[in-house]
């Protein structure tokens, strides 16, 4: 067993942590501050998203330099400090490589945009004629570039163009960059976006929604041949260091996860999107086009993946900067947020993978709403709110979607305490902190032994200590059952069970499924012979 597979994962998003200086945002000195915090739910790796030098334009995910510091986050000397302290508590630090595109400040794109024979010419995607890809974010996928005469491809912002991974000189630049950070002392690597870096061969019009264009995620996830670059990018950079990798896949079907990750496979683990996006029509975020679906059918994505990495590994994740938090998702309307809190997190704990636990879901944050979409930082959320306007909506309508979806609901900064700005920031706030903050927060969860903290402490505590919660096998029980999810995770005749009811009323369990077992953890202190609203429980054998 590797380090990494032995304890969770804590996800830090820098901008909304703690702030140190009053200037509104986050820096990394403020996760040198609450080292000890994070410590303290017996984490293995800390990984944070991107702090390089960028325009802000998709918050650090359009980067002007591969190998600096935004100064607004710090220094590299706040770098080296913080890895230097993190692995003083048995903690790494793990970057977050952008390589599918950059900004469109950074100096390779710069020169390649200035003419057609500069030595970048070909670092990005230039051509003449346009397709009718939509980007990620809305929009034409294609940018006129009247400097050059040409279009370039983005697959997200027009300020975030696309790489050319055809070319072996774009290659082996990203390669020295993710070198550069492990020689810094990095623990591995979070790879963003990148089903997207190979295109395919010929560029054609893809079947045209009701707006004209064609989701560009139809059009290039997973093209043939995209192994190919990533065997490069693994030897060049990832063999023969002790790190993990763990790659942002969205468009991998559980059932290929094998060729991604594990002995034969490129990286150690895959974010796939299955049970995330299970309300989206092949995985294109269309929030208003969202779906109903079924208990069933999101256990079955759970379960697809964990069979499909019984031999490899997975990280297990219902949170990130990019989703609205999970107990307003997950859960129908009317659960109690404390119970649904828990009850995520004794699935997250008990699965087989790697947990990771991003910053605020330890406390049980819910998602956030602002009135008008002007008071939505996230880029995303726009795009997708002038996309529903197009398809006909009212602007309440799609702010409901919004409101909903958005990554801002993911953003808001950390609850630290009950004074002002949460103690977050002594400055303005880049993003409001969420109205619940005097009673949801740190400072709070410590003092109170049921916390939604303490619970996440005490899992963690308990995975991290047992064989059969680390690496024992899954099975799934009662996968039709519309109410409940019940797992067991067994090695050497030991046994776990997990059981979760999903609804708002008490539920019979299915008969004697219990016999024999004694309750280790649970969001309800006591036990009846059914389960309560939301209950949660955990099961030894
Ligand atoms: C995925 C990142 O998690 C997200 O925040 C970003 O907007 C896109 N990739 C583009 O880099």
């Amino acid at each position: 067993m590797k380090w990494w597979q032995k304890k969770s994962v804590y996800q830090v998003y820098p901008k909304s942590f703690l702030d140190t200086t009053g200037k509104g945002t986050g820096d990394l000195r403020g996760v040198i501050q609450k080292l000890d915090y994070i410590q303290s739910l017996g984490v293995g790796a800390i990984w944070l998203t991107p702090f390089y030098p960028s325009p802000m334009v998709d918050n650090g995910y359009d980067i002007s330099n591969y190998t600096e510091i935004d100064p607004r986050f710090g220094t590299m000397a706040d770098f080296e400090e913080l890895v230097k302290e993190a692995a003083a508590r048995g903690i790494k630090i793990v970057v977050d490589l952008v390589f599918n595109h950059s900004s469109d400040k950074n100096q390779w794109f710069l020169e390649s945009k200035s003419g057609k024979t500069n030595e970048k010419a070909d670092w990005y995607i230039w051509r003449d004629e346009k397709t009718n890809w939509r980007s990620i974010f809305g929009g034409s996928a294609w940018e006129f570039c009247e400097e050059r005469g040409q279009y370039y491809l983005h697959t997200f912002a027009k300020e975030q163009p696309d790489l050319n991974w055809e070319n072996p000189k774009v290659r082996q630049a990203l390669y020295d960059a993710a070198n550069f950070w492990l020689d810094k002392g990095a623990g591995g690597f979070r790879i963003d976006a990148i089903v997207y870096i190979k295109k395919p061969k010929e560029f054609v019009d893809g079947e045209p929604d009701s707006d004209g264009m064609s989701s560009i995620h139809n059009m290039t996830a997973a093209t043939d041949g995209i192994l190919d670059f990533l065997r490069e990018f693994k030897e060049k950079v990832f063999d023969g260091r002790d790190i993990f990798t763990v790659a942002e896949a969205n468009g991998v079907q559980p059932k290929n996860l094998s060729e991604w990750v594990g002995k034969n496979g490129v990286f150690d683990m895959l974010f796939e999107f299955s049970h995330v996006n299970i309300m989206f029509e092949n995985g294109a975020e269309i929030w208003h086009r969202a779906k109903l679906y079924k208990l069933s059918d999101w256990k079955k994505t759970l379960t697809e993946s964990q069979k499909s990495t019984k031999n490899s590994w997975y990280p297990i994740y219902f949170e990130n900067h990019d989703r609205p938090r999970p107990v307003n998702t997950f859960f129908p309307s009317g659960s109690d947020k404390i119970l649904a809190a828990k009850a995520l997190a004794t699935i997250l704990f008990t699965l087989r993978g790697t947990p990771f636990i991003y910053q605020g879901e330890e406390l049980g944050f819910e998602n956030t709403k602002f009135d008008s979409i002007d008071d939505y930082d996230d880029i995303s959320s726009r795009g997708n709110y002038d996309l529903a306007r197009a398809d006909g909506l009212s602007d309440k309508q799609a702010m409901k979607f919004v409101q909903k979806f958005s990554r801002d609901n993911a953003r808001t900064p950390m609850q630290w305490n009950s004074e002002k700005n949460a103690g977050f920031t002594s400055g303005k706030s880049w993003l409001p902190v969420h109205e619940d903050f005097k009673v949801c927060n740190v400072e709070n969860q410590e003092k109170n032994p049921d916390s939604v903290l303490n619970f996440y402490r005490k899992l963690s505590k308990l995975r991290n200590s047992s064989e059969v919660l680390i690496s024992g096998e899954y099975e799934e029980f009662f996968p039709e059952n519309e109410e409940l999810f019940i797992f067991t995770r067994t090695l050497n005749g030991k046994k776990f069970m997990t059981l979760v009811n999903f609804t708002t009323h008490e539920v019979n369990l299915p008969e004697k499924i219990l016999a024999g077992g004694k309750k280790i953890a649970g969001n309800y202190s006591d036990e009846k012979n059914y389960f309560r609203a939301t209950e949660a429980a955990i099961y030894e054998f």
